[in-house]
């Protein structure tokens, strides 16, 4: 490619997602073996700022998390742009330093490599139309982005839009792929549209597995056939929740694939049982007070014990109270997160 600039800085914020069916198993080159549907957050997000300059040095890359140099993640990122050569054929000749911050905090339940990964993928999307002096359309912009957020980290990809976001083959969404997430922006019932998703904190402590190991386990899973058959099912399902807005099925989805995946965490070889006291005394409370009060609200789960509480908002007044007064007790420091369904991405002006 011919370059026309030299050197450069390009911030782009993004958002954590929370997955509604859950991408559990992958297969080729970080590719999901089952289609998966999140919904994008709005306050948690990961702001990166990436300067690049012509290449002086073998040691080309720094970064630095929330102001300090954190040389795991930089590793990271170096295998991650070393793998990146088919998509951006510069890299090599190029520098970078590179800095990002979290809205939200560590360990929260909050997949913070969705937001950093994507955000860093836009980045490198934005570089590109500025060495190259070349646009892509807006939708090619972003499937791009999606796919080299994919290659960073799988929930990564959907992270690149707002709303709800599925990736992962499956004839019932036509413009979904493996390589990357397409934005689920058919018509969508008003219930989601202003959904609400409370993260209760139930322990900070660092995850006893990487979500990289988990996918592992189903390499070689008792279960893996079925539950990849029972993810598309539910795949189809929740698609035709989302535009009927019929509540009552979208939390018995929602609660089935959060266990499903806990589940196979537990029953998986070697096994995991990151699910908490505490969460369980969650769940019970939650599920008695949606029948008791006929109420909306029900809970899904990332690879770890914290709980994500979804409602539309229209129930908030009821909800809040009853996470203060009936839950906050069980929660670390008394602890939770608002957050609600968001727009996607932004570019940050430099
Ligand atoms: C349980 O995307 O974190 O949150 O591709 O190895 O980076 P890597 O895994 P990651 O896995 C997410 C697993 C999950 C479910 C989901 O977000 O779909």
């Amino acid at each position: 490619m011919k370059t026309t600039i030299n050197s450069g800085s390009i911030g782009w914020e993004s958002p954590s997602n929370i997955a509604l069916i859950k991408y559990w198993g992958k297969k080729g080159n970080q590719l999901p073996c089952n289609p998966s549907i999140s919904m994008s957050l709005k306050n948690s997000l990961s702001r990166t700022l990436l300067h690049y300059e012509p290449k002086t040095k073998e040691n080309a890359l720094r970064f630095l998390f929330e102001g300090k140099r954190q040389v795991l993640f930089e590793q990271r990122i170096c295998k991650f742009f070393e793998s990146l050569s088919d998509q951006f054929n510069f890299l090599n000749d190029y520098q970078f330093s590179i800095s990002s911050e979290n809205t939200f905090p560590h360990s929260a339940g909050i997949a913070s490599s969705a937001s950093a990964m994507s955000s860093l993928a836009l980045c490198l999307c934005s570089m590109e139309e500025e060495i190259s002096g070349k646009q892509l359309s807006s939708d090619d912009f972003y499937k791009k982005a999606s796919l080299v957020a994919r290659l960073g980290s799988g929930s990564a990809s959907r992270s690149v839009y707002g709303g709800f976001v599925a990736w992962g083959e499956s004839p019932s969404f036509s413009k979904s792929s493996d390589e990357y997430a397409a934005s689920f922006s058919q018509y969508i019932h008003p219930v989601f549209q202003d959904f609400q998703d409370a993260i209760l904190l139930v322990s900070s402590k660092q995850k006893e597995v990487s979500s990289s190991v988990g996918h592992e386990l189903m390499k070689n899973h008792p279960y893996a056939m079925a539950r990849f058959s029972q993810a598309n099912v539910h795949f189809e399902r929740m698609l035709g929740v989302l535009r009927s807005g019929d509540l009552n099925d979208f939390i018995q989805i929602m609660e089935n694939e959060a266990l499903s995946l806990h589940g196979l965490m537990m029953n998986s070889t070697p096994s995991y049982t990151l699910l908490e006291p505490n969460t369980l005394e969650l769940i019970e409370r939650i599920r008695s007070f949606r029948s008791s009060n006929n109420i909306p609200v029900g809970f899904t789960l990332d690879a770890g014990p914290n709980i994500h509480l979804m409602y539309p908002k229209s129930v908030g007044e009821k909800v809040l109270p009853f996470i203060e007064s009936q839950l906050s007790h069980f929660l670390e420091d008394g602890r939770f997160i608002m957050d609600e369904k968001g727009d996607g991405p932004r570019k940050i002006k430099i």
